[in-house]
């Protein structure tokens, strides 16, 4: 959505002062709105000066990015409400995971605005550069087994998807198992780590970033990789997007605890499945072939049909597809 409160925004930056009758009437709104939309954007930490006889001014021009506006926008019931905020930290994974050592509850949710040693999925790294994307991990205490957890992963892409998507009206589709892309391009990338025995999880930890403002990449994913920004034209508040996607995890969270599997999840996760329905290269450690996707099934193991016509399920842990001309 795609909401009168960017204009506000976009208004306030533009004007040293604008009164609330010249932001009515530009935006179309009742004054009495304008004041609600004030009201909400200060809530989320922009700070807004009023002075009676000139209006409203924006001193703080910046995305509000912290703790408190994190909160105001959370709308969760147990994720996050443990909530640590970081200006800069070396991975918000490794935070989590020293917190989880001594004790942390399932719950526990770090952000950070800078990560100095960011990790990627295979051992690459992610960087997350001052004031422009997002890096959150939390903490998971499942009572399954640990098989279940790749479809954690799968579910934080779920989320990650339908939070951009409300928030933004992008149409950000899921390479599974776990990077979100819009327009061929990854803006989210996630990694799950899991510490168990071979019957019981001790913790696992879901970490996500998110490429929000930023329009500079390194060389090396300067093709592959995009931002919110980079394809909407607008700037996006961190922390709404950051909650956004926190509120629909403990959502769909809820819903897959029921069984234990994705079944009530699948077929919301194949609608917005970039794979489904094309042609793949699984990346096998046997050995890569091509093969038709359909889609995830209630496991999160893709199904894919080889050229002899057998159906295959393919294992999130095990092996990666890429779109036969390229990454997607
Ligand atoms: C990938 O390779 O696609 C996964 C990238 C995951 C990056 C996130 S940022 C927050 C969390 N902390 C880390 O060190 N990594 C994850």
């Amino acid at each position: 959505m795609i909401t009168m409160k960017h204009e506000l925004i976009d208004l306030l930056k533009d004007n040293e002062f604008v009164s609330g009758q010249q932001i009515a009437n530009t935006l179309g709104v009742s004054r009495n709105a304008v004041w609600k939309a004030i009201e909400k954007i200060r809530r989320e930490g922009y700070e807004i000066e009023a002075v009676t006889g000139k209006g409203y001014h924006l001193k703080s021009g910046e995305d509000a990015f912290g703790e408190n506006s994190l909160r105001s926008a959370l709308k969760t019931k147990w994720l996050g409400k443990d909530l640590l905020f970081f200006d800069e930290i070396d991975s918000t994974n490794d935070e989590i995971k020293r917190r989880s050592d001594k004790g942390a509850k399932e719950g526990l949710l770090a952000v950070a605005d800078i990560q100095n040693k960011g990790k990627g999925r295979r051992g690459r790294s992610w960087e997350t550069p001052k004031g422009v994307n997002i890096a959150m991990s939390f903490l998971l205490k499942p009572d399954f087994s640990p098989d279940t957890a790749p479809m954690l992963t799968l579910i934080m892409a779920l989320a990650a998807a339908e939070g951009i998507r409300k928030l933004t009206g992008l149409q950000a589709l899921i390479k599974w198992p776990n990077d979100i892309v819009i327009n061929g391009k990854k803006c989210v990338g996630i990694l799950t780590e899991m510490t168990a025995e071979p019957d019981y999880i001790h913790e696992v930890i879901i970490g996500t970033g998110i490429n929000v403002n930023n329009t500079e990449f390194p060389e090396e994913i300067k093709d592959t990789a995009t931002s919110l920004y980079l394809e909407s034209g607008n700037k996006w508040s961190r922390s709404e997007t950051a909650a956004g996607m926190i509120n629909a995890f403990e959502g769909f969270y809820e819903i897959f605890k029921k069984s234990g599997t994705l079944k009530e999840l699948k077929d919301k996760y194949n609608s917005i499945c970039v794979n489904a329905g094309k042609r793949v290269c699984v990346i096998d450690p046997k050995g890569s072939y091509e093969a038709d996707a359909k889609g995830i099934n209630d496991r999160g193991e893709l199904l894919v049909v080889t050229d002899d016509g057998k159906e295959a399920a393919v294992y999130a842990g095990e092996v990666s597809v890429r779109g036969i001309y390229g990454y997607v």
